[in-house]
């Protein structure tokens, strides 16, 4: 793959995400606080999981992930989320903004990754998508 710095851009997407997440974990408030507690949480672990993963895949492709918080404001596409109190309603929303935007992003990632025939990203990376597939499907389910 040629155009690593979209992996840093899809880093930096994480580590503004698990800050987010965990302000929706801890504020969001509701008939379903419970739920979407606990869901927010799964959301967060696993895009901690990804957060190191796609790191490590830029070691070992001879690239530097980015570290620094300030370096990861400024290459996230996906922006700090400002408030302290969201409906389920308003969480489950935002929730369906971001899977989306990380599921285009990691798509553009896979499919750039497959013409340059960078299989570890492809594999890496059609994980994510079919990861964030399923998550948009249990929103709508719960929008529905
Ligand atoms: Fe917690």
């Amino acid at each position: 793959m040629k155009n690593y710095a979209k992996l840093n851009e899809y880093l930096s997407n994480l580590a503004v995400l698990n800050a987010n997440l965990h302000n929706l974990h801890w504020n969001v408030v509701g008939k379903q606080f419970v739920e979407i507690h606990e869901y927010t949480e799964k959301l967060y672990d696993d895009f901690f999981e990804k957060y190191d993963a796609v790191a490590e895949l830029l070691k070992m492709k001879g690239e530097k992930p980015l570290t620094k918080l300030s370096d990861y404001l400024q290459n996230a596409t996906i922006k700090e989320l400002d408030g302290d109190k969201f409906t389920c309603e308003e969480t489950v929303k935002i929730l369906e903004g971001y899977l989306n935007e990380m599921k285009k992003l990691a798509t553009d990632i896979r499919n750039e990754a497959d013409e340059d025939d960078d299989f570890e990203v492809v594999m890496e990376f059609e994980e994510h998508v079919a990861g964030y597939s399923k998550e948009l499907w249990f929103i709508r389910s719960m929008l529905a």
